[in-house]
């Protein structure tokens, strides 16, 4: 069963029209495909089931407790970034053996925390970061596993907001003070070194740059091996591309077929961090149009959903598709130009730009696709706009996996201060 699928007339979510969700849970809101999901992490995973491996789902993507759990139960781990994402994951009951912690700011607090839960190890991204976990791991008189975060130097090809592994990116150690950075490691009397990490990109669309970078860490492993070093995780990071509009990405197996010549005498337990890959294209941002407003250059559809719920195209110039809900709509053969934008006070607020669509009648919905990472997951209060609620769909059911917030949620935690009463 396709997971995306115009039904009837109707464009549906597995065996559910979202017009039946708008009427269940009101528009704006994120849906996602329990079925995508399961699907696109079992085949990520079964490419590589020749080679021991984990594959540790960046939570960044998406991070609802619903998706994670779910991703758990089918035996995933965790790549975190912070001590929220880490509470989230043991939150969902993810294994903290199968969490790799990464970030170039943890704090002390996050170190201890991670320390505390026994997490598999912290992705280290340079020597001032090594010490600090030391001196935590000290202090709590316990030692810490780490991989050293080593920045290859190889261009990713993608956009720049996104590129991680280049030298002028804030990542990782570079690949010439590996070694030496590695050595001050193995002084160190609180670290275990267990291995090497690296990512260098997101939204990838070769495999090229993979096996690239991938060649260099091998080159690295075998020089610490000549130090006495011995690697036991090799972190390939993730950045897999998806499909938005008509990119052809690579695939789990593309991937799996490229490294594993490069892999073939290697004893080390590889590491994946797969996050746009698993949930990207599991998930729609269901929207409704408001408003149509006809100026003399430009036709704009003005939508419930804005920059600050799904924040992409403004901030990347990123393409979604958007799929009107009635299929007679999507049949219509007249197209105009429209910018589909929301109700934010800002020009940069807006979900398409200069899109051939057929124009909707207000009340009508639209499915905004290929949202299902970093879509909620970056989402924020600006212009006090409510959170919009997250739904999983199982088949036949509705799941609402975080209710709608409410006014009072705006200003929790916020004071008047007494001089002010
Ligand atoms: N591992 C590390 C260390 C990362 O920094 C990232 C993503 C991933 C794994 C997962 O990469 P993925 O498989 O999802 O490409 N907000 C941007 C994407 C930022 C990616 C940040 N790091 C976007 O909306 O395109």
């Amino acid at each position: 069963m396709p997971d995306f699928r115009y039904l009837d007339g109707e464009f549906h979510c597995e065996s559910v029209p979202f017009r039946k969700i708008a009427e269940a849970v009101g528009t704006p809101c994120y849906v996602y495909s329990h079925a995508r999901l399961v699907r696109q992490f079992r085949s990520f995973d079964a490419a590589f089931k020749d080679v021991p491996h984990i594959t540790a789902y960046a939570i960044k993507a998406n991070s609802n407790i619903a998706v994670l759990r779910l991703l758990a139960q089918e035996g995933a781990g965790a790549d975190i970034v912070s001590g929220g994402e880490l509470y989230r994951a043991l939150q969902a009951g993810l294994m903290p053996q199968r969490i790799v912690f990464a970030g170039v700011g943890k704090t002390d607090e996050e170190i201890g925390y991670a320390l505390h839960s026994d997490i598999l190890m912290f992705n280290v991204e340079s020597p001032a970061e090594l010490l600090a976990i030391d001196r935590v791991a000290g202090e709590l008189k316990t030692h810490a596993r780490v991989a050293l975060r080593i920045n290859p130097d190889i261009d990713p090809k993608t956009h720049p907001y996104i590129s991680t592994g280049l030298k002028k990116s804030k990542f990782g150690i570079s690949a010439e003070r590996a070694v030496d950075e590695f050595k001050l490691a193995t002084t160190l009397k609180n670290i275990e070194i267990v291995g090497v990490h690296k990512h260098i990109g997101s939204q990838l669309m070769h495999v090229s740059p993979y096996v690239e970078s991938l060649k260099k860490i091998l080159d690295l492993v075998e020089q610490l091996k000549g130090i006495g070093v011995e690697i036991r995780y090799l972190n390939v990071g993730g950045g897999l591309g998806i499909t938005y509009q008509d990119e052809i990405p690579p695939q789990p197996e593309d991937l799996a077929q490229a490294i594993s010549p490069l892999l073939k005498d290697l004893k080390c337990v590889l590491i994946f961090e797969p996050g746009r890959s698993i949930v990207g294209n599991a998930g729609v941002l269901l929207i409704k149009v408001l408003y149509q407003q006809a100026n003399p250059d430009k036709t704009f559809l003005i939508v419930d959903a804005a920059m600050n719920d799904l924040i992409r195209p403004s901030l990347y110039g990123a393409y979604h598709e958007i799929k009107p809900v009635q299929e007679a709509r999507e049949k219509a053969k007249r197209k105009v130009l429209v910018d589909v934008v929301g109700p934010v006070c800002e020009s940069g607020d807006f979900l398409a730009k200069d899109r051939m669509m057929p124009l909707g009648d207000p009340g009508d919905l639209l499915a905004v696709m290929s949202a299902g990472a970093y879509g909620f997951s970056m989402a924020s209060n600006y212009n006090s706009r409510l959170r919009i609620p997250e739904v999983l769909v199982r088949d036949r059911e509705i799941h609402v996996i975080r209710a709608r917030e409410e006014y009072p949620d705006l200003i929790r935690g916020e004071t008047i201060p007494a001089f002010l009463k």
